[in-house]
């Protein structure tokens, strides 16, 4: 039995609560009191509760921990090569997926899940305290089972990623790998997923094949998510809507048609249950690191879309494992306010995971949350690359 411990001294908390006009739910000189991990009660110090412990934040902010619902962690090696090729001049295109799927193949099981235990802990030191972790470097009938199973180590939020790109050996025959992906690969991955994605773009899967694989997913019970419009326009966004996915990811190129589809999926009740509308899912630290331009998240905000913030990290197109980071590319490069970023990093990742009980610091929540070494949310990006996470709570248990 841990008991109830308050955090006391809270100089700006986040809630995410939703009420009012600030999406950010912002509380100044409060308290919050965690019991059996979870959020039992919020409010101003002065009212604070007795608890068996207590945490003095002495006066800093703090905020839910970051919900990173887009990466890749499940992979061996790394294409540091391919990264400095890239800052010499050389476009980035996917093809060196098919790099790291022969590392991760001949990778043993201790060894992919040390990979993942490692950049799990970088996460959590950089305040993520909830991850979704997708195979889709494995890419045959046992490796995506086996990645799934060590990715489930780790996370409730497992995604299947077969349809990451067509592997070498099914090059000349891509009908019959997407069968395969649908049929025996399901099958085997199914017992360990939770979501199914597909990279939807030139080069690997187009709208056929993705909605084909994408209602296979549905069949067996998996919620959709997908790689869309990362490198340049196409039908990816507008196919994740129709097919009511919680998330279409990268959104780098957008049409206006393709903004108005997300826009016009139900909207958010954050309230009264969980969000079933379509999230855009932003990745600022996969075009920092193939030097593309980067989403216009004021294009999606201003039309009311839910936009949400992940790291995509991955050993080609983003190696970054920081929300921190990624935050701070948003504010700079992408026309997000500070406090947009913020929600986004947490609120807006728990609704593309459809989940409710991350995200937010309100009663019943998980006890996921991060004290900063500053007084305000607005350092995160006010002061990119500085260690500004002086703890985390897990579950209301200090890390
Ligand atoms: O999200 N775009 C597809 N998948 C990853 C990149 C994977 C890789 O380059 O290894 C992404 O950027
Ligand atoms: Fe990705």
């Amino acid at each position: 039995m841990i008991g109830s411990l308050l955090v006391d001294h809270i100089g700006e908390l986040v809630t995410n609560d939703g009420r009012g006009g600030d999406p950010l739910g912002v509380r100044r000189d409060a308290a919050l009191l965690i019991e059996d991990g979870k959020v039992a009660w919020v409010g101003p110090a002065r009212y604070a509760p007795a608890a068996d412990r207590r945490i003095d934040a002495d006066g800093a902010a703090v905020l839910p921990g970051f919900v990173d619902s887009h990466a890749h962690l499940v992979f061996a090696g790394d294409r540091a090569a391919e990264f400095a090729a890239r800052m010499a001049g050389e476009p980035y295109t996917g093809g060196g997926i098919r790099t790291t799927v022969g590392a991760t193949r001949a990778a043993s099981d201790d060894d992919l899940r040390a990979t993942v235990r490692r950049l799990r802990a970088e996460m959590l030191r950089q305040g993520t305290t909830t991850v979704e972790i997708k195979s889709g470097y494995g890419l045959s009938v046992a490796e995506e089972a086996r990645s799934l199973r060590i990715a489930a180590e780790f996370t409730e939020d497992t995604t299947f990623l077969g349809a990451h790109v067509v592997p070498a050996e099914y090059a000349d025959r891509p009908d019959d790998y997407v069968g395969l992906v649908c049929g025996p690969m399901l099958a085997a991955a199914a017992p360990y997923a939770r979501w199914i994605d597909v990279f939807c773009e030139r080069g690997a899967f187009d709208a056929d094949h993705a909605r084909a694989i994408l209602a296979c997913g549905q069949a067996a019970g998996l919620g959709v998510r997908l790689h869309a419009n990362q490198l340049g326009p196409g039908p990816g966004v507008q196919l994740g809507v129709e097919l009511g996915a919680a998330s279409v990811d990268h959104c780098t190129h957008l049409t206006d048609a393709d903004i108005d589809a997300l826009a016009g999926s139900t909207t958010v009740e954050w309230l009264s249950g969980p969000p079933t509308n379509t999230v855009a899912t932003l990745l600022p630290g996969a075009e920092f690191s193939t030097r593309s331009p980067y989403p216009d998240a004021r294009r999606l905000l201003d039309a009311g879309v839910t936009v949400a913030l992940a790291t995509d990290c991955n050993p080609g197109s983003s190696y970054t494992s920081s929300m921190p980071f990624c935050v701070a590319l948003a504010v700079r490069e992408m026309r997000m306010t500070p406090a947009e970023a913020v929600w986004a990093a947490t609120a807006g990742g728990a609704a593309a995971l459809r989940r409710t009980d991350v995200g937010r610091l309100t009663p019943g929540a998980r006890a996921d949350l991060m004290i900063l070494d500053a007084p305000t949310h607005l350092h995160l990006a006010y002061r990119p690359g500085v260690p500004l996470i002086r703890q985390v709570l897990h579950n209301g248990v200090p890390r």
